[in-house]
């Protein structure tokens, strides 16, 4: 097959950005369509940008009769659990209608594969860990609620109009471009890695530790970190399976780890070999007590290897492009 034409959407935030740089490494040739609403243009290492929101249909027509992609990747999505609650109207407009103008586009223009960023959150509170694809579904907040219903309509769009997708769930995306070039770049963060290592680079004061009473070992929370780079070599993958008239799919991403918060915090303040300010809180809202990937699937079906699968390797990655944040590596 001749190089592929890839559209990134969202190719400026934190994972999106990671897969324009592994894609451009490996040859293909990237469109990235951002609306720079969370996302940085600086972050976009290559290739062609575009301006673009997806609920501005008008434009998204323009870039698919421009381009003739061979896929899309589909990062842009808004993330924050709390905040989908608050405002669930926002989280269905861009996760929900905004990802069906870009599929309709598709759709219109012969577009046929399609690689979506899913989530863990839409296994809700999880009967037993760790998690196979075919557990319930039971998402527990509008922001889980709009990641099954896009994998549902992609399961109508494959039946009706052909177009084949692997939904990829993220455990919990963690670490930084291993060459440092590119990393987390949220604002407000929210995420327990990257808000320990401000943490311990004195950005903040403390971190705060939501709950100590889960029916865990050390009664913090269990989650499954997996690196940047192993989400995105996952969606290569994916691509080539694709392009390889692969059938569509929905694959969990997690190394089958889970580390309490407790322990992420202690190897913080190893690798950092900071002194870090914990403070106690209470339980956040909505916050399962485990939450841990079976991912058989993904490496029988996909071949995925994750390379980077030991949470120091997270850490340290995290930690490099934090004191480069800061200007001081
Ligand atoms: N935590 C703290 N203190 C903090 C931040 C987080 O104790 O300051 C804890 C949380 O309570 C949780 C764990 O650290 O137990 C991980 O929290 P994150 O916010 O880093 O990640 P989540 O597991 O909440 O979220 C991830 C993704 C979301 C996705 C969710 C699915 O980042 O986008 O998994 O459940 F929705």
């Amino acid at each position: 097959m001749p190089t592929p034409l890839v559209l990134v959407v969202g190719g400026a935030g934190y994972i999106g950005s990671h897969m324009v740089k592994l894609l451009l490494q490996q040859g293909c040739n990237v469109v990235t369509l951002d609306n720079l609403s969370t996302g940085y243009r600086d972050a976009v290492v290559g290739g062609e940008f575009r301006l673009a929101d997806l609920a501005d249909q008008p434009a998204l027509g323009r870039l698919f009769t421009q381009h003739r992609f061979d896929a899309v990747m589909h990062f842009a999505s808004f993330i924050q659990v709390g905040e989908s609650v608050k405002e669930p109207a926002k989280y269905y407009e861009n996760n929900v209608t905004n990802t069906l103008n870009l599929l309709n586009a598709m759709v219109a223009n012969g577009v046929k594969r399609f690689i979506f960023s899913s989530s863990a959150a839409v296994y809700g509170n999880p009967h037993s860990v760790p998690i196979p694809e075919d557990h319930p579904k039971n998402p527990i907040n509008p922001y889980g609620r709009t990641k099954w219903m896009v994998e549902q309509i992609l399961e109508d769009y494959d039946h009706a109009y052909g177009l084949k997708s692997v939904s990829l769930r993220y455990f919990n995306a963690a670490g930084a471009d291993p060459e440092g070039q590119l990393g987390e770049r949220h604002e407000p963060e929210t995420h327990l890695i990257p808000l320990i290592l401000r943490a311990a680079s004195g950005r903040a004061q403390d971190i705060k530790i939501f709950g100590r009473d889960y029916d865990t070992p050390d009664g913090t929370c269990i989650r499954d970190y997996v690196h940047v780079t192993d989400l995105c070599e996952a969606h290569r993958l994916a691509l080539d399976h694709l392009l390889e008239g692969g059938a569509s799919a929905a694959h969990n991403l997690g190394n089958g780890n889970g580390f309490s918060v407790a322990e992420v915090v202690n190897a913080a303040k190893r690798i950092t070999g900071r002194d870090i300010k914990i403070t106690e809180a209470p339980r956040r809202e909505g916050d399962p007590p485990r939450l841990v990937a079976d991912a058989t699937r993904a490496r029988k079906e996909l071949g995925w290897q994750p390379r980077l699968n030991d949470l120091d390797a997270i850490i340290n990655h995290a930690w490099a492009w934090e004191r480069r944040s800061l200007g001081t590596s």
